[in-house]
């Protein structure tokens, strides 16, 4: 029997290193935060959509012929997941969504993923389960580029379905293979610090990247045979850079380099090599910043104060960028001091307080059995 009212949870992410390579079928080292999205749904009575969330005032009743229609709004991420099971012949029955997110919206740590993946796991709940979490991830994902008009690759989603406590997810988006790493922290914490900052235009921006590494790998591809840039190593790149100018250059330069720095990442922690893991942070950073140009004076300041920070092992943005957070990789002991010092340079240089959080690994979206109110 149908329960009347049924409870989801999808989570955020945080990137721990490999940012702007997923769409350039590289790889990507993210963890599921235990902070996200709750989502209530229930039988409406009208055969309409409510949707509601506790983080926005605007709600929004929609008759079904309205489903194709964008607002503008937060509403357009679960409409676009609606959307995604009525064409796959699921349509939705009219219900109530009720929204509750506890992570900082548009801070990069994939507030919108874990709307699209809460919403995708109760449609898929209430429809039976016909799909696995992998085509609902992808089906988030092309609820985003598709409805939403934002090109983003599928590593939030990814994570925020295949989240599992304690690991980090070396996702490579090229085949979709993964495997859960396990953080074996050693007196070490990850510390997310959230800028602050308004991130205004980022879906333009960001669009604008991809399209340019598009361009880069037309280009070589007169050159050499590639599906994608992040299947060429640093060596075979640098032999290539000559066909490649200006921003162009840059971007795929990043690419190819970034896709290095997860993979050795992935190496180091799996040896337990915390200090090789928190240099190449630092070097994502920095070509982040020099030739991916998505980096921000905020971005840069936390990241700069923190790698100067004792305890701290390595420090970067992570996410699309342009704003948002950054994650540093601290002794557990000097949290406290970190967060103080590093809050008040912030604020008195930027005159906007930063937010600190530390990173506390969880699992990936579902059905919360014991939900208690
Ligand atoms: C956003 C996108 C992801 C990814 C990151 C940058 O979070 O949604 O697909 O491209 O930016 O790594």
């Amino acid at each position: 029997m149908q329960k009347t009212e049924r409870h989801f949870f999808a989570p955020g992410r945080v990137n721990l290193i490999g940012d702007h390579t997923d769409y350039n079928g590289g790889l990507v080292f993210p963890a599921a935060l235990n902070m996200g999205t709750y989502l209530t749904v229930s039988p409406s009575e009208d055969d309409c959509y409510h949707f509601s969330s506790e983080n926005d005032p605007a709600a929004f009743t929609l008759r079904k012929e309205e489903l194709t229609l964008r607002h503008h709004s937060w509403v357009d991420y679960p409409l676009g997941v609606v959307k995604e099971f009525t064409d796959r012949g699921f349509p939705v029955s009219g219900l109530q969504f009720h929204y509750r997110g506890d992570l900082p919206i548009g801070a990069a740590l994939s507030s919108s993923a874990s709307i699209e993946m809460a919403t995708a796991v109760a449609l898929n709940a209430l429809n039976g389960s016909p799909f696995t979490m992998l085509e609902l991830v992808k089906m988030a994902q092309h609820a985003e580029n598709d409805f939403v008009r934002m090109n983003c690759g599928i590593m939030d989603q990814f994570a925020s379905g295949f989240g599992k406590k304690n690991c980090a997810i070396a996702l490579d988006c090229n085949t979709l293979a993964y495997e859960h790493v396990p953080l074996e922290m050693q007196g070490l914490k990850f510390v997310i610090a959230n800028t602050n900052k308004k991130r205004e235009l980022v879906d333009s921006a960001y669009n604008q990247r991809r399209s340019e590494c598009q361009q880069a790998l037309e280009i070589l591809q007169q050159h050499t045979s590639v599906e994608n840039l992040c299947q060429l190593t640093v060596s075979q790149f640098d032999g290539l850079s000559e066909y490649l100018t200006g921003g162009v250059l840059k971007r795929a330069r990043h690419a190819v380099r970034e896709n290095g720095h997860v993979r050795e990442a992935i190496i180091a922690l799996k040896r337990g090599d915390m200090t090789r893991f928190g240099q190449l942070m630092n070097a994502s950073h920095a070509s982040l910043r020099d030739d991916y140009e998505v980096t921000c004076p905020e971005l840069d300041f936390l990241a700069e104060q923190a790698q100067q920070f004792p305890g701290v092992l390595g420090s970067r943005m992570t996410g699309a960028g342009f704003g948002g957070c950054t994650v540093t990789l601290i002794a557990e002991n000097q949290v406290d001091a970190f967060v103080e010092n590093v809050g008040k340079a912030y604020e008195q240089q930027f005159n906007i307080r930063a937010d600190f959080y530390v990173a506390e690994i969880g699992n990936g979206a579902g059905e919360m059995m014991n939900y208690e109110c």
